[in-house]
């Protein structure tokens, strides 16, 4: 794709916000500074696009700030000397512990998260949480104003996920029509029923109309949000069919761009050196056999993941079928996520009693049915992990997109692979026909469907995985970069021209 071209297109400079930054920052006492990734598809996915730009990306500092602070550091060149490709500046925002835990903590993934998931028993009680939310989205909006203004003419401000609902509205005041603002929704839009439970919902409408684009990953959030707009908003005039919110004075065009991997540097990956090693090193140091075979599964410990009904699927499996026992292992990779949370450390107290559940039932002397780890892995490892598996298992009870499914498929399983993919994830309204699917909740029929997958004769097995993989490179990161441009460019033109999809 020409991204230069769509850039300019779009806007003269690009800045982006979202909460997550791409790297994080260690200041040590001896002045030695240490950086690593936060786990989350998103940063990896667009720090992949800032890479090609020389743009500003803006988020929360989250870790280091009392040591920056006193240096007066806020901008730091990324990625860090020694990576591939470009670099762009990253510019941090320092909150203090309240803000963090109204804003982030409370407001974002305590009300929003789970609501958006629509998991309404999930969501707490919201007091001063939503003045802590007001008050950094603010302080984000007056970073990417002052972005906009030194960046030349009007660029381009790109704004991320569910953390920044209000800060669209709150730019808008500053900056005023000058830059094009464009906001992608990493996560579900939820029916109009569910989201008319959110407390200060029209402020969260009001503040998101204040993108000219307003992205989703599939068409379906797409239609629940400009559902939502028409019945919770007076004087929002909706056309659905057209995918446009007409709203104080101005029209926001809603439309679905589902995001994918960098195909083929996944693929790369998987076939390095590293990659083979760690696969060696893994079936040594974890006791599994080399005929084993392999099922697995990669998350964030989230309880919309479904990693506790995906066990419960894998125990009903070699409950129900002893001749997977000592032939199968299913390891689960998880990533600690949120752990300040009491549902979130309660999810992972459930993920570990349920492999310990599983484990001794069936485990012997020689063989473990699951193999669970937080292990921080490689890229390369983890792209090792999923060429070596027969089956990639991805099962939420609810996800906005999922990248995991793509990275599987991108890694090209060498027999070839089965995707086990939940028909609650978005990327199952794009690869969904390829994939044998599940319903994360109905354990028997998950059990079935896994040994469906791993009893698929290779012909079918093949004719699936080479459409997967079709699937993967028509929807690939840079094709989602492609279409959000084409769209802001379509909504930045005063002769249209936005795509349909
Ligand atoms: O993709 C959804 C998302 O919430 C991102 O916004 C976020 O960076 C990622 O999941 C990981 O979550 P967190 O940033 O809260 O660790």
């Amino acid at each position: 794709a020409d991204f230069d071209r769509l850039l300019s297109a779009a806007g003269d400079g690009l800045v982006v916000a979202s909460n997550r930054q791409p790297y994080r920052h260690d200041y040590g006492d001896d002045g030695e500074v240490t950086v690593d990734r936060p786990a989350g598809g998103l940063t990896a996915g667009l720090d992949e696009v800032m890479r090609r730009v020389d743009g500003t990306w803006i988020a929360w500092g989250d870790g280091e700030a009392d040591a920056a602070v006193v240096d007066g550091d806020d901008t730091v060149a990324v990625p860090p000397d020694g990576d591939a490709g470009g670099t762009y500046t990253l510019r941090r925002l320092w909150l203090d512990g309240d803000e963090v835990q109204g804003y982030y903590y409370e407001l974002s993934n305590q009300v929003l998260w789970p609501l958006c998931h629509a998991a309404l028993a999930t969501v707490e009680s919201c007091g001063d949480a939503w003045a802590d939310y007001r008050r950094v989205n603010e302080q984000f909006a007056d970073a990417m104003a002052a972005a906009a203004t030194d960046a030349d003419g009007d660029p381009l401000v790109w704004l991320h996920d569910y953390h920044l609902a209000l800060a669209p509205r709150q730019l808008r005041e500053r900056a005023g029509a000058g830059p094009t603002l464009a906001h992608t929704w990493h996560i579900p839009w939820p029916s109009w029923d569910t989201f008319r439970a959110c407390p200060n919902r029209d402020a969260l409408l009001d503040g998101l109309l204040g993108n000219d684009l307003l992205v989703f990953h599939v068409p379906r959030y797409c239609e629940n949000f400009l559902r939502s707009a028409d019945r919770g908003l007076d004087g929002a005039a909706v056309d659905v069919d057209a995918g446009t919110v007409e709203y104080r004075g101005r029209t926001t065009t809603v439309r679905a761009a589902p995001m994918g991997v960098p195909a083929d540097r996944i693929r790369e990956q998987a076939g390095s050196a590293e990659a083979a090693g760690f696969r060696a090193a893994f079936r040594k140091n974890r006791g599994i056999d080399r005929d084993t075979r392999l099922a697995v599964g990669v998350d964030r410990l989230d309880y919309t993941k479904g990693v506790v009904q995906r066990l419960d699927a894998f125990e009903r499996l070699f409950a129900d079928n002893p001749r997977y026992r000592g032939e199968l292992t299913f390891v689960q990779i998880g990533t600690e996520s949120r752990s300040a949370i009491p549902a979130y450390a309660d999810y992972q107290e459930r993920v570990e009693a349920a492999v310990d559940r599983v484990n001794d039932r069936f485990a012997t002397d020689d063989w473990r049915p699951v193999v669970y780890t937080t292990d921080m892995i490689s890229n390369e490892g983890l792209a090792g992990l999923y060429r070596e598996a027969d089956l990639g298992v991805v099962s939420p009870v609810r996800d906005g997109m999922n990248l995991v499914a793509q990275e599987y498929v991108a890694a090209g399983a060498d027999d070839p692979g089965v995707l086990v993919l939940s028909d609650q994830a978005g990327v199952h309204d794009t690869l969904g026909e390829w994939a044998v699917s599940v319903r994360p909740h109905d354990t028997n029929g998950f059990a079935a469907a896994l040994d469906d997958a791993l009893s698929m004769p290779e012909r079918e097995r093949r004719r699936r995985a080479n459409a997967l993989a079709d699937g993967i490179e028509d929807d690939d990161l840079d094709s989602w970069l492609a279409d959000v441009l084409s769209a802001v460019a379509g909504v930045a033109s005063a002769d249209g021209g936005v795509p349909t999809r």
